[in-house]
């Protein structure tokens, strides 16, 4: 069933375009917003929690909030707010963000939660799961099963279904106007093409990919929203190459990091927002310096100068750039992973669904 893919991975990064289709099709409309400003309603506090991928499209949505809403806004791992002091109250949203529905922190969390009188809302993918049939509200992701251990469809479907729920709140609640309303849908809209148009350069990234063949780590570096794509990026190298790969925001580097990097180091650097090109530049001029190579990932061709190697973004809303970044990466870590004959769909000592603690 791997339709003539070599594997179940590559398969579900190339169904992206389709489920965004999907997801589109589905929240476009706005069907759930009166039961979704239902759910907002008296709350001052709203907390994403996850596990691994689905918290780091917990974070890319947590960000939007953050700018747009009032209520103060948490991102947890799972198995951290599980054991927290967190002020979780009645007045208190949690949603749930889970592929499988199952995994055993994330689903103590929600009990949690709802034994302290919040509200919580789930974005899972599968149907019927156990945290789909707990959550007060349920919002599917409708991404199709995903057979590859490492995610790659499920975060595109959560963030976009994270993004579509609260562009549509906050323009019910007039915290946007209708043009930047329109903007997110248009742009949105665009996505399937741009994300077909960048899986076509896929042997792109395997070039790049052999070119770095031999590096030895692997440093993520970004600012703010791109920040929460290194996570990601870094993660899914570790999890199928192998690699060690470290994410960093890029303001960190000095306070500790900069002392590791090396010739033998590949810095993925991420800069996707026009107001921080400057510090990104300076950030990469500092590794470059130490010898390190930079592939740069971003909108602009503004720092290709001062990098190595240069994939680029298509042009979107700030929002949707998350998702954009992130096929890049998924095809930087699976060509990777490829090159070193690892298991794709199967990596060492990781199961699919963490159903035990
Ligand atoms: C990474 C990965 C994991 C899962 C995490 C949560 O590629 O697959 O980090 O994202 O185990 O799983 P779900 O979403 O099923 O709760």
């Amino acid at each position: 069933q791997k339709n003539g893919f070599p594997h179940f991975m590559l398969k579900e990064i190339y169904e992206q375009p389709k489920i965004i289709q999907t997801v589109t099709n589905n929240y476009l409309n706005g069907n759930s917003a009166s039961e979704l400003k239902e759910l907002f309603k008296d709350i001052n506090r709203v907390y994403f929690i996850g596990c691994g991928t689905a918290y780091y499209a917990g974070l890319a949505a947590g960000a939007l909030m953050e700018k747009y809403f009032p209520q103060e806004v948490k991102n947890m791992v799972a198995s951290e707010f599980r054991y927290s002091e967190a002020k979780v109250d009645e007045h208190s949203l949690v949603i749930v963000i889970s592929q499988s529905g199952e995994t055993a922190d994330t689903l103590a969390a929600l009990r949690l939660a709802k034994k302290r009188g919040a509200k919580t809302i789930g974005i899972i993918n599968v149907l019927g799961s156990t945290i789909a049939r707990e959550v007060d509200k349920v919002f599917y992701t409708l991404t199709g099963p995903e057979i590859a251990v490492a995610s790659t469809k499920a975060y595109t479907g959560q963030v976009l279904t994270l993004l579509y729920l609260l562009h549509y709140l906050a323009h019910l609640e007039s915290r946007i106007g209708e043009e930047k309303y329109r903007a997110f849908i248009n742009a949105a809209q665009q996505l399937p093409g741009q994300v077909t148009m960048m899986l076509d350069a896929i042997s792109k990234v395997e070039d790049i990919a052999k070119k770095y063949q031999a590096v030895t780590h692997f440093f993520f570096i970004g600012r703010q929203l791109d920040y929460y794509s290194t996570l990601e990026g870094a993660l899914k190298l570790k999890e199928i190459a192998y690699i060690p790969s470290e994410s960093y925001p890029a303001g960190e580097l000095k306070h500790g990091p900069l002392a590791m990097i090396d010739e033998k180091t590949l810095v993925v650097a991420l800069a996707n927002n026009d107001n921080l090109m400057m510090k990104m530049e300076s950030n990469i001029r500092e590794v470059k310096s130490r010898g390190a190579k930079v592939l740069l990932i971003s909108t602009s061709r503004q720092l290709t100068e001062v990098s190595d190697d240069f994939l680029q973004i298509p042009e979107t809303e700030e929002y949707l750039i998350p998702i954009l970044v992130n096929v890049y990466q998924q095809l930087l870590a699976y060509q990777m992973a490829k090159l070193l004959s690892r298991d794709i769909d199967k990596p060492r000592n990781l199961a699919k669904s963490v159903t035990v603690e």
